[in-house]
């Protein structure tokens, strides 16, 4: 099995990086699943959230789960977004928030697990990772499937790393999201588990995190901050996303894969 996963899409340019860009990737790559997470792609005040238009224009490039984070209940159209099947949130975000925070999908006589996870180290107050994860692998212990993944949304790689580690040999792939920042740790950890720290944003480059620094200078370096409208960085956009390659559920393969050096 092979899966592309494409990491925190920012502002309709991002989207249309991957409506350019996905076609000659899936060509290139023949991924079985493709999942990406779209918590950035609404362009209001906030820089954050999903709405429907985007995620289904992402859909019909063939992106089967859309995977979300501390933003995803930001969209203007709030939680009406995750009426769409496809659409997840964090799992350990507790009953009381609309969505969902596992799908299994099914291709080629495939079948993949995909559960989104936000750590405590982006959202303080959410129900513990290790339990959630716990519980839906439990509830998935009939379903044979083929392979797992998470896409684990947070800000700490003790987090992340810790949990992948306390999962491996149950899961295929843990699979860092957020910081919108791509690290190296690219890795097979024991057990068959993927494993990146961060798999980067896919939107503009040339600001922080994909936006206009000015807000976030204002934020961290001013007293009696007042939020201020986000706008997005006007650099090429640059792309964050991994390929995995799966057998028999284990991980053998995670690479970074970039279409201007294949
Ligand atoms: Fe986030
Ligand atoms: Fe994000």
């Amino acid at each position: 099995m092979k899966l592309l996963f494409i990491g925190d899409i920012v502002g309709q340019v991002g989207l249309e990086y991957l409506e350019k860009h996905l076609p000659n990737l899936k060509n290139q790559y023949n991924p079985d699943f493709i999942v990406a997470n779209g918590e950035n792609l609404a362009e209001n005040d906030f820089g954050a959230g999903l709405t429907k238009q985007a995620a289904e224009r992402l859909h019909h490039l063939g992106v089967q789960a859309i995977t979300g984070g501390n933003h995803s209940w930001d969209g203007s159209e709030g939680s009406t977004v995750h009426d769409l099947e496809y659409v997840l949130r964090p799992l350990n975000r507790g009953k009381n928030w609309a969505g969902r925070g596992g799908l299994i999908l099914e291709q080629n006589n495939l079948k993949l697990g995909v559960i989104n996870i936000v750590g405590r180290s982006a959202i303080p107050d959410v129900d513990t990772p290790f339990l959630a994860i716990e519980n839906q692998l439990e509830a998935w212990q009939d379903k044979n499937l083929d392979g797992i993944l998470i896409d684990f949304h947070g800000e700490s790689v003790f987090e992340k790393i810790s949990i992948a580690y306390a999962f491996t040999g149950k899961i295929s792939a843990l699979l860092g999201t957020h910081t919108h920042v791509p690290t190296l740790d690219t890795r097979i950890l024991e057990g068959g588990v993927a494993y990146v720290s961060d798999v980067g944003m896919t939107g503009p480059s040339g600001g922080a995190q994909g936006y206009d620094p000015a807000s976030f200078v204002q934020r961290f370096c001013t007293q009696g901050y007042v939020k201020q409208p986000m706008k997005l960085a006007t650099g090429a956009v640059e792309l964050g996303a991994v390929l995995v390659e799966i057998v028999g559920s284990r991980a053998t393969g995670i690479q970074r894969i970039n279409p201007e050096h294949p």
